[in-house]
């Protein structure tokens, strides 16, 4: 059965939505962060660890897994569930964002990419086609399809090619993907030119498919910038598939993700600031590794239901990652992760309610950026 979206409500105030996506693994309730497990694992924690801590969608990276252990491995293994043991929905990107933003030795040309892997140095083509036959090898819940992501700042032309790329690749995609259950989902692009975004949503949309993602956001322009092109672009997209933020993480871009017509989020940030000792908290960011919580004996957050928050001190999870001991950074990935899925389910159980302007301007009361 391939991914199928449901829209149960939307908000009258704002442009938030619930909804559910139905796939062969489970079903997925939306608006949802999914952590990252780039290397086919959320990094320091394990499948039933995200379980417990709610986590319903992960998401795995093309780019990695095609260079280490490679797709063919995987597939040998029994796909990407089977081989990382998580049985619940799983969804990868293509690879057009890793190729572009890890590689300074890389050629795009309208064929494809040619890139050099950041482990030993090999030289790799991506076509769309080479793309979807990795994709289909993993065989996740969804794949994204191959897409062309300009940087910020970037010239009107380099974004203009990058669009074109991005609808004639989509189309290839297209053609190449065949799956029992796995879904391909477009990616609109368009930098920050709302001319340019809108002839992206048109190519993308036109193609029809069972999602789309906004691409290239989150890439250095000012986050007021990025609700601008939310405000313009969400509303070209067909209300009844799922719409997708990539590279979105931040607490307070989620929110506002949700209030523009956002249903899914992934980011590195929560589990990588993790990793550093920094916690988010209901004020906002909270740095762990200070030495002013070297004795507060009280939980990262009171009112925080996580494993990390039960059972451990701010004093203890400080003294962990000062001695770089492995069990810290396991706790404060578990409590960012569960701070977000938390997050997202306050936020459906608002929208459900039609209350979610009122949880909007109570969050950003509370919450400091
Ligand atoms: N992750 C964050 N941004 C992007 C993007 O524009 N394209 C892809 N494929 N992945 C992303
Ligand atoms: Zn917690």
């Amino acid at each position: 059965m391939p991914a199928t979206y449901t829209l149960i409500k939307k908000d009258t105030e704002t442009a938030a939505r619930v909804g559910v996506l139905q796939t062969s693994h489970g079903s997925i309730h939306t608006p949802v962060f999914m952590p990252v497990g780039t290397q086919a694992t959320v990094k320091t924690i394990s499948p039933e660890e995200l379980k417990d801590l709610g986590a319903e969608i992960i998401l795995g990276n093309t780019y990695h897994l095609y260079l280490r252990p490679g797709h063919d491995l995987v597939a040998e293994a029994g796909g990407l569930h089977k081989f990382m043991h998580w049985d619940g929905p799983i969804l990868t990107d293509s690879g057009g964002f890793q190729v572009f933003s890890l590689n300074d030795l890389r050629k795009i040309s309208d064929e494809g990419v040619t890139f050099r892997s950041h482990i030993d140095g090999s030289s790799h083509f991506f076509t769309p086609e080479k793309v979807m036959e990795i994709e289909m090898a993993l065989g996740a819940d969804i794949a994204m399809a191959f897409d062309e992501c300009a940087p910020y700042p970037c010239e009107i032309k380099d974004v203009q090619r990058a669009v074109e790329r991005t609808a004639t690749w989509a189309a290839r995609c297209k053609e190449a993907h065949r799956h029992s259950y796995q879904a391909l989902f477009g990616i609109v692009q368009g930098g920050t030119i709302r001319e340019l975004r809108e002839k992206s949503a048109r190519d993308i949309t036109s193609l029809g498919f069972p999602g789309y993602a906004i691409g290239g956001l989150s890439v250095g322009e000012p986050k007021p910038l990025m609700y601008q092109v939310l405000d313009y672009t969400v509303p070209l997209l067909p209300e009844d598939k799922p719409r997708y933020l990539m590279g979105v993480g931040s607490p307070d871009c989620l929110v506002e993700g949700v209030a523009r017509g956002i249903d899914m989020f992934d980011c590195v940030l929560p589990t990588r600031i993790a990793r550093n000792g920094t916690v988010f908290v209901p004020e906002g960011k909270l740095v762990i590794r200070n030495a002013e919580y070297a004795r507060d004996f009280s939980p990262i957050d009171e009112n925080c239901s996580c494993y990390a928050c039960r059972n451990y001190s701010r004093a203890y999870i400080r003294h962990l990652i000062k001695c770089n001991e492995v069990l810290g950074i396991r706790l404060t990935t578990i409590h960012n992760l569960h701070y977000l899925v938390d997050l997202m389910k306050n936020i459906r159980l608002a929208i459900g309610e039609n209350k979610f302007g009122e949880f909007r301007r109570e969050f950003f009361a509370r919450f400091k950026v």
